[in-house]
């Protein structure tokens, strides 16, 4: 079964590498539409950070062991989800997918298009459950 342990160590080497990833990561996505910057206009980013990481490692482990992480990703569905503390509509997460991409091209020192490729297809599952529980 894959893993995605390739996608796990380039995010690894991206915050290592990055102290600011998290920061850089936000600053693109609440940049690429009027409508996601005034969503976290209350944002306590200490939490955020931390939170962000841990999500984004989650949805990596969904796609290789989904029973792993499924009770966490449907927790972070439901943060999303219309009745949600922070409902997000589905076709936002393109946004959010592209901006992560970015921000992993310019933070991973190994980066290269075929293991953007990966990151992707790492994240479909989290991304294609959350955007279905919305
Ligand atoms: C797979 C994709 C995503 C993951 C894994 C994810 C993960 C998370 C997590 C873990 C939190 C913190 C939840 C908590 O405080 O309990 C959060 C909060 C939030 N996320 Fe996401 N998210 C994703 C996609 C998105 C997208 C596409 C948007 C908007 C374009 C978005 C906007 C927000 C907002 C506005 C908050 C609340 C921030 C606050 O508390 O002020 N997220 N997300």
């Amino acid at each position: 079964m894959d893993q995605f342990a390739d996608v796990q160590q380039s995010f690894g080497r991206c915050l290592r590498g990055n102290n600011r990833f998290v920061d850089d990561f936000y600053r693109r996505l609440l940049g690429s539409d009027e409508r996601i910057a005034t969503m976290f206009a209350s944002t306590d980013w200490t939490l955020q950070n931390k939170a962000i990481r841990r999500g984004i490692s989650l949805a990596i482990t969904f796609a290789g062991t989904p029973v792993a992480a499924r009770r966490q990703v449907r927790e972070m569905a439901e943060v999303h989800s219309r009745g949600g503390r922070a409902p997000i509509t589905p076709e936002l997460y393109e946004h959010w997918i592209e901006s992560l991409i970015l921000t992993v091209q310019a933070s991973d020192p190994d980066y290269s298009p075929s293991l953007g490729k990966r990151w992707r297809t790492a994240l479909e599952p989290a991304i294609g459950f959350m955007q279905n529980s919305y």
